[in-house]
């Protein structure tokens, strides 16, 4: 570790399997992954889940790689029990975890709900804080320390692997703290977890507290020491990696930092910072980092929520320029504006979006990628047209720029159009929508189809009029204002070929935008084949008990 090592960072030790190697590497420490978005980030408003649910997300934190996931607080709820149970049978690799006070009833809770595991861990935990000893628990610091003891001696009786956390520990008196420590170490904790409960320390108090728990805890060489960090100050992810600088080598955190009032410190900007900045940590995770956008992905769909676009790692905008200046840099070497490989943390590529910022570079390599070879005269004419347009859209999609490089209007770009579509759906029931697609050649084509929802009815029945398998790998609906009359762009990705392609459509009515953009896909298809569509003849469909008219606005 250079620069970022502080007073009382471990010093790491050589490889011992060759000694005679001239160039021994200096061997890297692991540090421990401990997921809670089960159990800190699932507690709080907003984010739970059903046990179902749970179970497929502890799956996917499994395959991702994180060392312990804390499942739930077993003694919370039967259904909290139900699910700390189901995770810990279902579960192979990493340790299942769960939460207890330092109560003999918690404990026992979380012992019967960790029968099924393969590895387990019973995590204990009571507050050390002046605030919380005197108005939370109205104990003496003797009382809390012989609390603590007794639970850890009690988890231990059950399980061989106990985790002790001091709850707000950092606003404990050091001294104390280290007496809490060095008595929980005495009684068989494992691990010994600082957890900076209300986001209130900053990384260098917590690099100093780190180093002063290493320096004066005498039996501090039987644990390992964690760190737990909330981020009401934006400050969870430095303090965590600060806490790993001064020699913490496990960390607790959330996929996407969900979790108590602002969150915890975030998985992934944790992972990232290691691996990015390895030279400066010196540290290994085990973490899978190339699943680390799919897995914050299936959180986000389990829980209906949208992450901010410029949410680092995983937001749509972490790999994504749109500034001239910066995509000319990315075009000669993505260096330039980028410390990550999108493909590293499970993006496909970098995106150079196409707005009101960008510049010539961008818009010829977009052309090319399209398949149009303009030569400078056609491309500075397609460049003014393109800044005309960007200046009144906020993103300019390729069914725009197709548009512009063919001299035509995007709206006509066809070979199909939609003449009808009409959709409706049942609470509990499928979905159905019927189309009537025309065709620039002058034929015309309807179809019906039934769906989960009105959104792959109305895919399918274009699939069907088009006669197009839509072999679909992306579909994302966002909202692109806000108000009952607020817009939704849909966008879908199709692999077609060898080669994804995307279809943008916007509307009031998502269906709408949907069945657009599902269009722009068959034209594109059918434009770059350049040969006239093979569509089965159809029989007009229409069916009376299926149409209903569309919906105008935009649905949450
Ligand atoms: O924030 C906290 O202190 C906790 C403990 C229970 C570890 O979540
Ligand atoms: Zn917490």
């Amino acid at each position: 570790m250079r620069g970022f090592l502080l007073p009382g960072s471990p010093k790491r030790t050589m490889q011992t399997q060759n000694p005679d190697a001239k160039t021994a590497e200096p061997a890297r420490d692991r540090v421990r992954i401990f997921d809670t978005t089960l159990r800190d980030g699932e507690q709080a408003p907003g984010y739970s889940m059903s046990r179902a649910q749970k179970r497929r997300l502890a799956q996917a934190l499994a395959d991702l790689g994180v060392d312990i996931i804390e499942a739930g607080f077993a003694q919370a709820s039967d259904e909290d029990f139900a699910a700390v149970h189901a995770i810990a049978g279902d579960l192979r690799g990493p340790t299942v975890c769960a939460l207890a006070r330092c109560q003999f009833g918690d404990i026992e809770a979380a012992a019967r709900a960790l029968e099924p595991a393969q590895k387990s861990r019973i995590h204990v935990f009571i507050a050390t804080s002046p605030l919380h000893r005197e108005h939370k628990l109205s104990m003496s610091k003797q009382q809390v320390i012989d609390n603590a003891v007794a639970g850890v001696r009690r988890a231990r009786q059950l399980c061989d692997d106990v985790e002790f956390s001091a709850e707000d520990a950092m606003r404990t008196e050091p001294e104390y703290l280290a007496e809490v420590m060095a008595a929980v170490i005495d009684a068989g904790a494992g691990t010994f977890n600082v957890p900076d409960t209300v986001g209130y320390t900053t990384p260098a108090e917590m690099g100093e507290r780190i180093a002063y728990l290493r320096k004066h805890v005498r039996n501090m060489d039987r644990a390992i020491i964690s760190v737990h960090c909330h981020n009401d100050l934006g400050m969870a992810v430095a303090n965590s990696l600060a806490a790993v600088a001064a020699g913490a080598r496990q960390v607790e955190c959330t996929l996407t930092g969900i979790g108590e009032r602002a969150g915890n410190a975030a998985l992934e900007e944790i992972v990232m910072a290691l691996k990015t900045r390895s030279e400066l940590f010196g540290v290994d995770t085990g973490i899978a980092t190339q699943r680390l956008y799919p897995t914050a992905r299936l959180l986000t769909n389990l829980l209906g929520m949208s992450l901010p676009r410029n949410k680092a790692v995983v937001g749509e905008n972490a790999f994504a320029h749109e500034a001239g200046i910066h995509q000319h840099g990315m075009l000669k070497h993505r260096g330039t504006y980028e410390i990550m490989r999108p493909e590293d943390v499970g993006f496909a590529q970098s995106q150079l979006v196409l707005g009101k910022h960008s510049g010539r570079h961008a818009l010829r390599e977009r052309l090319a990628g399209l398949g149009h070879h303009p030569d400078d005269a056609q491309l500075d004419e397609i460049f003014t047209r393109f800044k005309t347009l960007a200046d009144r859209k906020r993103e300019v999609f390729d069914n725009d720029l197709e548009a512009m490089a063919l001299g035509r209007d995007p709206d006509a770009l066809g070979p199909w159009r939609i003449a009808q579509l009409h959709t409706s759906s049942h609470v509990g029931g499928m979905a159905s929508a019927t189309v009537k697609l025309s065709h620039e050649d002058g034929r015309q084509a309807s179809e019906a189809s039934i769906g989960d929802g009105p959104v792959h009815a109305v895919v399918r029945a274009i699939e069907r009029a088009t006669g197009h398998d839509l072999a679909i790998g992306d579909f994302q609906v966002r909202s692109l204002s806000l108000g009952g009359d607020a817009q939704g762009q849909a966008t879908l990705t199709v692999e077609h070929a060898g080669r994804s392609i995307r279809g943008n459509g916007v509307s009031t009515d998502i269906v709408e935008a949907a069945a657009l953009a599902a269009l722009e896909v068959v034209n594109r298809i059918e434009r770059l084949a350049d040969q006239s569509p093979s569509v089965p003849p159809h029989p007009a469909h229409s069916n009376p008990s299926v149409s209903t008219p569309m919906r105008a606005a935009l649905q949450p």
